[in-house]
């Protein structure tokens, strides 16, 4: 058919009113992964888009980076990373605080997760504000990797998160936007 596969994917978004507080408009990915059809198009705009930068690492953001993020590791055939909320990896991390649409987070990464000169794509569902985004970045980067670019299905472009990354320098690849 003639609808485009951003289409086919924005179809698939379900948008939950006043989740998970009044006046947020919750963009839920997960229809998106429980029909295999829409999962695949969604994972392969991702895959075109790194199959020939080949990233030495994929690092997804919690919690529904994980799920992009290793589909798309395995795919590339790279490692996987995850950047964690506090208090849930094991090992010796580096760590950031940032606001976020609602509340404040504190993520965290394994301080052997990426080597110094790593090339890496940070993936996550939804781009808002950018404080998650701009907080894995900023863990990558006290370890001395490089984010070539941060992936996302979602970008509000209305919360200014988009644009507050690009500013800072990071490149963007975003299928969607919601108002
Ligand atoms: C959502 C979303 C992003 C983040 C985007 O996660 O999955 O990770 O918010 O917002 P920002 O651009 O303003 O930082 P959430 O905080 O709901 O956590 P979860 O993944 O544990 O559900
Ligand atoms: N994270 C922050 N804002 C969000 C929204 N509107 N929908 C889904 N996840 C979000």
């Amino acid at each position: 058919s003639s609808q485009t596969a951003a289409d086919y994917i924005r179809s698939h978004i379900r948008t939950v009113p006043d989740w998970p507080q009044p006046g947020v408009q919750f963009r839920d990915i997960t229809p998106l992964l429980q029909d295999p059809r829409v999962f695949r198009v969604l994972i392969d705009q991702f895959v075109h888009r790194y199959f020939d930068t080949r990233p030495d690492v994929v690092a997804g953001l919690d919690a529904r980076g994980f799920i992009l993020g290793s589909v798309l590791a395995y795919e590339l055939n790279v490692g996987f990373v995850p950047i964690r909320k506090k208090g849930k990896l094991p090992f010796t991390t580096v760590e950031e605080t940032y606001e976020l649409e609602y509340g404040s987070a504190t993520v965290e990464l394994h301080t052997d997760a990426v080597k110094p000169g790593d090339r890496v794509i940070l993936i996550d569902d939804l781009i808002a504000t950018g404080g998650t985004m701009m907080a894995g970045k900023r863990l990558l980067e006290k370890l001395g990797a490089t984010v070539i670019e941060g992936a996302s299905i979602v970008d509000l472009p209305e919360l200014g998160g988009s644009d507050k990354l690009r500013e800072a320098g990071l490149p963007l690849f975003t299928l969607v936007d919601f108002a």
